[in-house]
């Protein structure tokens, strides 16, 4: 124990002393920068300009304290001109077996505190890093590359993490202003330990699901940041979500391709949260769960050009559980192909919520082999047994337009179950054309308290859609509180 703090206290004062000569050599930059640099930083550091270790000691006990001899060095300077921070200059073996969390660590704490107008932290190609949970936390005097063209990847399984809260997500970044995470490398979640524990449905003794907490990791999570960039990365075989945005603002992903087996339990491809100002562009997702989720909080998303499955598509929700108030509005799902997935673009509420769902548009939506490709389901329950209550996330101004293809015959192509006392009001349909994947049996459209309008024929025909402006049994006074 001793042995273990005693190292832990020279890698400290290794890190404060090499912390100390980056900033000596960059206080002579920064003198000169600082004229043009202007209001770019507009807070002054809050936090103390020694670096405490950022994130939770998330380390499991190690077999043997490393040595604490001095990071690999071929005798460059630790940081250079280019701001770049190689993690490899930091002492990272990227051998796939080492534990290389406190290189990497260090590296970003080295990036973070840089005053390079942009520093760039490398994970070389050619090499598998194997890293623990990990907080990397900002603010940043400046803007961060974190470039990933090697491979990235937690300690393999259950087994091999601590057994407390950094159980629930992997790498995380908080509290970060502008930021890229990107790269040609690979994020390999290493998920099939995870996936098969007999916690996860069906996946105890003669395929029962044992009770109990079963958490585990998201793969990469941000919180509380701004201005991001995701691009070019492969990330695979999550734990559980792959990418979680929770009260972000200004997120931009573009090519970036997800993957993981139809059968891992709640792999979700990204979900965000709180979050305002999202782009998902020109990516591939397929996995066991959501491809895209939007959860509460969310406005002005903008998804373009995705391609989604297998897995169980595009959705807004769930929102609403446990009576609480969602607000989502503003979102665009364009340009995209769904293919054999449980659901194609759904929008899912509890009953007994409150709050609104409006403005979606889902246009240009190609659909192949999916069951329910077009869902609204307020009565959204996983026990089968919930309580019937009348408040309810009022769902409005939902456009279909131009959703082709074929869907598969378990159910219908297009179920519109709204809640019986704050029906859906405004559902419009375009150019919408589902034919059955197999076979020639047609099944009829589903609509429970659906208002809206067809503005064109489609196929097969909806008849079910009522008209006019639904007569809320609720004197809903929260109708308004989203907008
Ligand atoms: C989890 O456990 C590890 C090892 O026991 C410990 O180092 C870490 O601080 C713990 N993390 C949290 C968030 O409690
Ligand atoms: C310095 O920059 C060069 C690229 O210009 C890079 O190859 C090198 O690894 C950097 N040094 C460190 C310590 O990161
Ligand atoms: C976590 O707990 C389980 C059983 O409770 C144990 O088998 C496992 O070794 C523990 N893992 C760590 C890293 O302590
Ligand atoms: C599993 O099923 C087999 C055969 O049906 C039975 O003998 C066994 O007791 C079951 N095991 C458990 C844990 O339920
Ligand atoms: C994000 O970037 C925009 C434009 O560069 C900037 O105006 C905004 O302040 C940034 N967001 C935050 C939270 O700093
Ligand atoms: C759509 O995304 C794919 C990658 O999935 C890309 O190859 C293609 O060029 C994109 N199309 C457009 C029009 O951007
Ligand atoms: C909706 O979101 C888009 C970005 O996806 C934004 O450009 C537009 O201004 C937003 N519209 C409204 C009415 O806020
Ligand atoms: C809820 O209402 C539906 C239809 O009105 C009814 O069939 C169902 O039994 C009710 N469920 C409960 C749990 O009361
Ligand atoms: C109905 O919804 C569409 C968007 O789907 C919107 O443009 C239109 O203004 C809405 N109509 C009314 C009467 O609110």
């Amino acid at each position: 124990m001793k042995d273990f703090r005693l190292s832990n206290m020279v890698v400290l004062l290794l890190c404060i002393s090499i912390l100390c000569l980056v900033h000596l050599t960059q206080a002579r930059k920064h003198h000169l920068k600082h004229k043009h640099k202007g209001s770019h930083k507009s807070q002054p550091p809050s936090t103390s300009p020694t670096p405490e270790p950022v994130a939770p000691e998330p380390s499991a006990p190690k077999p043997a304290p490393e040595p604490a001899e001095p990071p690999y060095n071929d005798g460059s300077p630790i940081t250079n001109s280019s701001g770049v921070f190689d993690v490899r200059k930091f002492g990272a073996a990227g051998d796939g077996v080492t534990d290389d969390t406190d290189a990497f660590k260090m590296a970003w704490d080295t990036a973070c505190q840089s005053d390079s107008a942009s520093s760039l932290i490398l994970v070389p190609r050619g090499f598998s890093f194997m890293i623990q949970s990990t907080i990397f936390t900002g603010p940043c005097k400046s803007s961060l590359v974190f470039q990933v063209d090697g491979t990235v990847m937690p300690p393999d399984g259950p087994d091999s993490w601590p057994n407390n809260s950094s159980r629930r997500q992997w790498l995380v970044f908080y509290r970060i202003n502008e930021m890229a995470l990107q790269g040609g490398g690979l994020i390999d979640g290493r998920g099939q330990k995870w996936w098969d524990l007999p916690c996860k449905p069906h996946k105890g003794k003669n395929g029962t699901t044992l009770p109990g907490p079963c958490d585990s990791p998201i793969a990469i999570r941000f919180f509380m940041s701004s201005n991001l960039t995701v691009q070019g990365l492969r990330i695979k075989n999550s734990p559980q979500f792959h990418f979680r945005f929770d009260s972000c603002q200004n997120v931009h992903i573009e090519s970036i391709s997800i993957t993981a087996p139809a059968l891992s339990p709640n792999t979700d491809g990204i979900h965000i949260e709180n979050t305002i100002g999202v782009e998902i562009y020109n990516s591939v997702i397929s996995n066991g769960d959501d491809c895209v989720s939007i959860g509460s909080g969310c406005h002005d998303v903008n998804i373009r050009n995705i391609t989604c499955g297998p897995g169980h598509g595009i959705s807004i929700g769930s929102l609403g559980k446990h009576n609480s108030r969602a607000c989502v509005t503003n979102i665009t799902v364009k340009d995209s192909v769904i293919k054999a997935s449980n659901n194609g673009v759904r929008i899912k509420t509890w009953q007994g919520g409150s709050g609104a769902v409006s403005g979606v548009t889902f246009s240009n939506i190609h659909m192949d082999n999916v069951r329910n490709p077009i869902i609204i389901d307020q009565f959204y329950c996983l026990s089968k047994n919930c309580a019937n209550q009348t408040s309810a996330v009022f769902v409005s101004d939902i456009l279909y337009d131009n959703i082709k293809g074929t869907y598969d015959v378990r159910s219908p192509p297009m179920h519109f179950g709204c809640s019986d006392s704050v029906p859906c009001a405004n559902l419009t349909l375009s150019e919408v054309e589902l034919l059955p994947a197999a076979g020639d049996i047609v099944l009829d459209p589903f609509c429970w308290n659906a208002y809206g309008e067809l503005q064109t024929l489609t196929i097969p025909p909806v008849s079910c859609l009522l008209e006019g402006v639904p007569n809320s049994k609720l004197d809903n006074s929260d109708k308004g509180y989203c907008s």
